[in-house]
């Protein structure tokens, strides 16, 4: 059984929403998923010791989330090489963040790109059957990748 970790930032309980069902599809995969948000992950220790990593923000003004640009730097003295990365979040018109932040899972990390790429979901379509079930398949595929 492999270990996910789902870090998150949301303010409004979108993008948390997502991650919440994100996690229920890796573990329909058998693998462990663990949700925890941005804030309550404060040193390198809280982040080594997954196989794979998917982190989610919402975008605000073109970008991701302040406090996530933060943990991004925290992230950066973790020992995330080589293991599979992805992000995602909620949004109402450009959805930056997710891109913004898978780029930097692999190009400044050195992360293994998740095949899907990032995931955005407009926030309307959060609380539906079908963006349920596109949260859950991006975890599942995830899972799936794994192992
Ligand atoms: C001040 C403000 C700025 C925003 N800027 C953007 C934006 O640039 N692009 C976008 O797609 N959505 C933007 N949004 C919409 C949020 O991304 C959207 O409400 C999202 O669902 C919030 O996620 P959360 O509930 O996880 O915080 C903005 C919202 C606010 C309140």
């Amino acid at each position: 059984m492999k270990k996910v970790l789902i870090a998150y930032f949301s303010l409004n309980g979108n993008t948390q929403k997502m991650a919440e069902f994100i996690a229920e599809g890796v573990r329909f995969t058998g693998n462990q998923a663990e949700t925890h948000k941005i804030s309550s992950l404060k040193s390198v220790e809280d982040l080594n010791g997954y196989d794979g990593y998917i982190f989610g923000s919402p975008t605000y003004h073109l970008e991701m989330a302040e406090p996530f640009k933060t943990f991004l730097f925290l992230c950066k003295k973790a020992d995330l090489a080589g293991k599979r990365g992805a992000a995602f979040g909620s949004y109402t018109h450009t959805g930056n963040a997710p891109g913004q932040i898978f780029d930097t899972l692999q190009y400044v990390f050195k992360m293994q790109p998740f095949e899907l790429g990032p995931f955005k979901l407009l926030e309307r379509d959060v609380a539906t059957r079908e963006g349920l079930k596109a949260c859950q398949d991006y975890g599942k595929v995830f899972g799936e990748k794994l192992g």
